[in-house]
């Protein structure tokens, strides 16, 4: 068992492949301090490169998918300036307990499901999900893309971020070893068509530092 999934909650105890990596994270310090470790103190910087990937703007509203500790609604919430607000959303309690006292005051969270957003549509400029669509249930994940269509505005924008594997075969085992299946697959596989099945127009994708890989969309 990886260190990664002795902190998950696995929706259905299966690790066979990504398809079955859903599942809540619980225990949101020891997720800080496992994610501050394996970025090996370039998580500031990887999660500035990534933010800015979804080029966010002041006044934005912006909502996060799977927040978790609400680190990268936390960047965010200083792009989009006190005239912007973000969302974040995770169905995990333990997590939008930590991300809530952490709350700048641009931030709030929710506690709900990817794929069921309890928001009106076209509430949002900007929707963003790091590292979170390989949690959400395989067979959910298509719901939750068109759900972020959904309460994205005609024009707004989404940013996808996942794990990319190393190249080299012995890091790519290493990386499975202790973070589990999800990280050991390519994100172009995770994500397949799904975006553009939902609605979505690609603008840009591909790698970025640190092991993370991107796509960026505009609802038309
Ligand atoms: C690896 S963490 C990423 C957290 C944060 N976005 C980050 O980049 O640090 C994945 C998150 O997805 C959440 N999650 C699990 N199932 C989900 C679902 N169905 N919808 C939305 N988020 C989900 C987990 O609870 C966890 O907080």
């Amino acid at each position: 068992m990886g260190l990664g999934k002795l902190l998950h909650n696995h929706a259905d105890h299966a690790e066979h492949d990504h398809a079955d990596a859903g599942g809540t994270i619980d225990y949101p310090r020891a997720y800080e301090l496992f994610v501050s470790i394996a970025f090996a103190g370039g998580r500031r910087a990887a999660f500035t490169r990534l933010a800015a990937a979804g080029r966010p703007r002041a006044g934005d509203r912006v909502l996060d998918v799977g927040c978790g500790t609400g680190y990268l609604s936390r960047i965010l919430s200083r792009a989009v300036t006190a005239d912007g607000h973000v969302t974040g959303l995770d169905p995990s309690p333990a997590m939008i307990g930590y991300a809530t006292r952490h709350a700048p005051s641009n931030c709030t969270y929710v506690l709900s499901e990817g794929q069921a957003p309890p928001f009106p549509d076209g509430s949002f400029d900007l929707v963003v999900s790091s590292l979170a669509v390989h949690h959400i249930p395989a067979d959910a994940r298509p719901e939750a893309l068109r759900q972020m269509f959904r309460v994205l505005r005609p024009g707004g924008r989404l940013l996808i971020g996942e794990f990319r594997p190393p190249r080299n075969h012995l890091a790519q085992g290493l990386i499975g070893l202790f973070t589990g299946p999800a990280m050991r697959h390519s994100p172009r596989d995770l994500l397949g068509t799904m975006i553009p099945d939902a609605g979505f127009q690609v603008e840009s994708e591909g790698e970025l530092p640190y092991l993370l890989y991107y796509v960026h969309a505009t609802r038309p």
